[in-house]
Parts: structure tokens; C-alpha cells; sequence
């Protein structure tokens, strides 16, 4: 049973908030690089690494019912922040908003009774647990550090691991 033409845009949609998303961690990467904080922005690469995976999905989920996807003009993203603690803080919020826009599709798909992108989605309401846990792991060891610079060392190491 194929997808309707307006869930078919609305998951297009969410495909270009997925490269949006990876488009502002790269951005922070870039800030963090410039910082002197590589490991921090290794983390932040390995984020736009897994956003681009989440738009991937979307764009074989479309491909299956055979639609195709659009790509959209991304916004500028903001180039720089005063602290990672302040960059955190805002991808946590770029997290909710995520949740929300993902909950917003879910309801759509049980509104239009499609129950396969209902399943489809639930992969990313899981995901979304995740994702924002994640931000808000590294928003408490940033409190956690506050201005010691000899912490934010040791923080920037470890986030120096994240592959993925
Ligand atoms: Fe694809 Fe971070 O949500």
C-alpha cells in the first residue's frame, strides 16, 4: 500500500531537518576545532555522521513507496558559541524540537491509519531517547567540569573516542 502524497512531503521534510541537523554539528565541530577542543569535536562529527544515517533511512523508506526525495535550501547555522557547555545546551534544544517534529509524524501516520510508517517511525521515537540522552550526558559532565581547565581536558579526551 503506497504512502500518501502528503506524508510522502511531510517525511521528505523530516529527511532535510535530518541533513539540517547534521549541517548544525558539523558547524559546532568547526567551532570546537577552532577552540583547540578536537575531541569535542570528534563528537560532534560522529552526531553529523549518525544524522546523515537518520536521513538515509527516510530516503529509502521513500524510495520503497516509490517517492522520491527533495533537497531543500539548509539555513545558515550558527558559527560559533561562547562555551560547549552553551553548544550542548543547543543541541539538546535542536533535540526536542527533533522529538516533537517525529511525534508529529507519528500522529499524522495514525490519523491517516498507515500503520507501516507508523512502524516505520518507531525506530526514531527510540532514537530520539537516545539522541537527546546523549546531549544531555555531556550537558551534566560540562557542569559537572564548570571553568577547569585541567576537567574540560580530560572531557575533550574522551569524547576524542566516540566513533559513532
Ligand atoms: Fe536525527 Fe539527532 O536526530
Amino acid at each position: 500500500m503506497a504512502i500518501s502524497k502528503s506524508m510522502a512531503e511531510a517525511l521528505n521534510k523530516q529527511f532535510n531537518e535530518e541533513l539540517g541537523s547534521a549541517y548544525l554539528y558539523e558547524s559546532m565541530a568547526a567551532d570546537f576545532y577552532s577552540k583547540n577542543l578536537p575531541g569535542l569535536a570528534n563528537w560532534m562529527t560522529a552526531q553529523a555522521t549518525e544524522e546523515r544515517t537518520h536521513a538515509q533511512k527516510i530516503h529509502h523508506y521513500l524510495d520503497e513507496n516509490d517517492e522520491r526525495v527533495f533537497y531543500a535550501a539548509l539555513s545558515e547555522p550558527q558559527a560559533a558559541w561562547e562555551t560547549p557547555l552553551e553548544a550542548f545546551m543547543a543541541a539538546l534544544a535542536h533535540e526536542k524540537y527533533i522529538t516533537k517534529c517525529i511525534h508529529d509524524l507519528v500522529r499524522k501516520s495514525r490519523k491517516e491509519d498507515d500503520i507501516a510508517t507508523e512502524i516505520f517511525l518507531s525506530w526514531y521515537v527510540t532514537e530520539q531517547i537516545e539522541e537527546e540522552t546523549s546531549a544531555q550526558s555531556m550537558i551534566d559532565k560540562l557542569k559537572m567540569v564548570g571553568g577547569y581547565e585541567m576537567g574540560l581536558y580530560q572531557l575533550d579526551k574522551e569524547a576524542s573516542r566516540r566513533r559513532e
